[in-house]
């Protein structure tokens, strides 16, 4: 019988962070210039911190992570970690290990929370796509006038409506701030009806990655209702980023006794730009390789997406 945790099954991609990563190197290489925040000094580097802005008139609140040997005159990449639903910052922090120094030893993590524990998209959430969009870009800036981070390397990643989040900002404006994106089993709701769905990318080629479990009963690979309105089929929706970012046809290569599909696509001539991990029996939770928390909420609870 088969094991409902896909043993093994990406340890390569236990963090999308990792994932991300690899795709440093394809993304334009740009001088690297520390932003406003360089210089400024933090107490208890290694702790997590939690700050508060105002956008769009309304309170925001988002938790930081640094490096405990953090060097504020080095530019650092910084990755925010959007949560799902019924969620905050801290427990995405903590299901997903981002934190760690395996995955942050070198970089800036960065924890929104969601209006009433959603992003924009759904038709649950409580913020709109722009106010959500808005406090983004807010984010950004206070991020970059209070630490020292790279413009280049700024990454975004999430889990189900985050991860759907971070596909609403690659189809955004402020997305073209970002180098890379890396969404884990997404409910895309704002791109979920074809290429044109309002989604347009502020540049082309946009690196992005997706991982979804083939047994996901919250957001179906197959497509369809969810609990926040329609989404799209996985493969539908790779099609449509395949074709927004001039890519070929997709290469696949199966890995751990055939659950798990990574599939790579080639765009305007970059190599593995476009990217897909499908584990066949996983359901909706982090990839991982470890027992972590949204297993056990991915099972039973009820509001996981
Ligand atoms: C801090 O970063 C600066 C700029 O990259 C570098 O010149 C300096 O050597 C670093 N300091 C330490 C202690 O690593
Ligand atoms: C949200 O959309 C889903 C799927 O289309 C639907 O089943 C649900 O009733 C909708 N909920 C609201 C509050 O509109
Ligand atoms: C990969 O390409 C094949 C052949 O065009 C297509 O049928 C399949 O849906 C693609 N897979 C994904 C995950 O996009």
């Amino acid at each position: 019988m088969r094991t409902t945790i896909p043993t093994g099954a990406l340890a390569l991609a236990a963090a999308s962070t990792l994932a991300i990563a690899a795709t440093v190197n394809i993304v334009q290489e740009r001088a690297t210039e520390g932003t406003a925040g360089c210089g400024v000094s933090h107490i208890f580097p290694g702790l997590t911190q939690y700050y508060s802005l105002q956008s769009s008139g309304v309170d925001r609140s988002y938790s930081v992570h640094i490096p405990s040997n953090y060097n504020d005159t080095a530019p650092y990449p910084v990755v925010l970690g959007f949560h799902g639903s019924s969620e905050i910052g801290f427990f995405f922090e903590a299901d997903t290990g981002l934190s760690e120094s395996k995955y942050s030893a070198d970089k800036i993590m960065v924890y929104p929370n969601g209006l009433g524990g959603a992003w924009a998209g759904a038709n649950y959430s409580e913020a709109t796509v722009p106010e959500d969009l808005q406090f983004v870009s807010d984010l950004l800036d206070a991020v970059r006038a209070g630490w020292c981070i790279d413009n280049s390397r700024i990454y975004a990643t999430g889990m189900s409506i985050g991860g759907g989040f971070v596909n609403t900002i690659a189809c955004s404006a402020v997305g073209g701030e970002f180098a890379a994106f890396a969404a884990s089993s997404g409910s895309f709701y704002t791109d979920a009806t074809g290429p044109d769905d309002g989604c347009t990318p502020a540049r082309s080629p946009l690196p992005m990655l997706e991982i979804h479990g083939g047994a996901d009963t919250d957001v179906h690979y197959e497509g369809g209702p969810g609990e926040g309105g329609i989404e799209p089929a996985i493969p539908d929706w790779l099609g449509w980023w395949a074709e927004r970012n001039s890519c070929g046809t997709n290469t696949s290569e199966t890995l751990f006794n055939g659950d798990v599909q990574h599939y790579t696509w080639e765009c305007s001539g970059v190599a593995d730009l476009l990217q897909h991990w499908k584990v066949d029996d996983m359901k909706h939770c982090w990839a991982s390789t470890t027992l972590d928390f949204f297993r056990n909420r991915g099972r039973s609870g009820p509001h996981t997406h």
